[in-house]
């Protein structure tokens, strides 16, 4: 029936007054673009919790790369992040999610995302890590991550790390109310391809606050004015995964989660928690 489903995706609720706000994204569904569910505006109360969250979340990761060193295996990180978690009335989004095991990812070298924490995998001088937080508080969800370099690292994967912090600074900057998804990711292709390097396509950011991954999705690629339109009040995710190498990944059959490079060449990742403001991108994590 999808050839006769004329059905809005952004509907005013009967007997609501239209807002200025709801006249111009219909103004736009009528034109053709994809509109969010007007459901996706999160309401000031929720905007509160989500960013109560995103400062657990935050401390959290600092606190990481406090205690982050040489020696130390991933369990260790992973109890970190639980034990501050609990202590802080907060829940790990991640333990128990569609079966993952632990209370955060960390991702090293040729791992783009997903490694789960293990008392077998040691830290070592020279490993690039991502380290994936996800929190629960009150119900309200904050997801991030950041890189840590292990002591010194060659100066091309340090590089890889810096182009792919940027790569999330460029998006969050391309990322305007009224514009698209795919200007941020059109933003991101362009300055990892500057360096040589790509962009994993197999996965994306994601709508979060009252749910874990919601609409839309935010592909790290594309064209400008592709994908769903922005507006104000929607909280999602920009999470770039830059390759030196490929952009292809596999999963490892070995636990069914572990994201590595086709090539095994690194991968690094930066993500931050946003809401969309009248005037752009306010971080939710830090
Ligand atoms: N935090 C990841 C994200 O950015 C999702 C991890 S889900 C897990 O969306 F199950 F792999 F932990
Ligand atoms: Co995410
Ligand atoms: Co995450």
């Amino acid at each position: 029936m999808g050839m006769f489903n004329n059905r809005k995706r952004w509907r005013v609720p009967a007997g609501v007054e239209p807002t200025e706000l709801d006249r111009k994204v219909m103004a736009f569904e009528s034109r053709g673009a994809l509109v969010p569910k007007r459901s996706l505006i999160r309401t000031p109360e929720e905007i509160e919790g989500i960013r109560k969250s995103g400062v657990i979340n935050t401390a959290i990761l600092d606190l990481v790369g406090e205690k982050i060193h040489a020696g130390m295996s991933t369990l260790e990180i992973d109890e970190i992040v639980y034990n501050y978690t609990i202590e802080h009335g907060a829940t790990p989004a991640t333990l128990g999610y569609e079966g993952y095991p632990k209370s955060v990812c960390t991702s090293i070298n040729e791992v783009v995302c997903h490694g789960i924490p293990s008392a077998k995998e040691i830290l070592r001088e020279g490993d690039i890590i991502n380290v994936d937080c996800t929190t629960i508080l009150d119900g309200f969800y904050a997801d991030a991550s950041r890189m840590f370099v292990i002591g010194k690292t060659s100066p091309q994967k340090q590089k890889l790390v810096d182009v792919a912090k940027e790569c999330l600074e460029i998006g969050m900057e391309a990322a305007k109310p009224f514009g698209f998804v795919g200007d941020i990711g059109n933003a991101i292709q362009q300055h990892a391809h500057k360096f040589g390097f790509s962009v994993v396509r197999d996965l994306c950011g994601h709508g979060v606050g009252i749910k874990f991954h919601d609409d839309p999705e935010v592909l790290h690629y594309g064209r400008k004015g592709t994908g769903m339109l922005l507006v104000p009040g929607m909280v999602f995710t920009i999470e770039p995964m830059i390759n030196m190498g490929t952009w292809k990944v596999f999963i490892d059959s070995a636990d069914g989660w572990t994201v590595i490079t086709e090539d095994e060449l690194p991968s690094a990742q930066w993500e931050h928690t946003f809401l969309m403001t009248e005037t752009g991108l306010e971080i939710l994590t830090h």
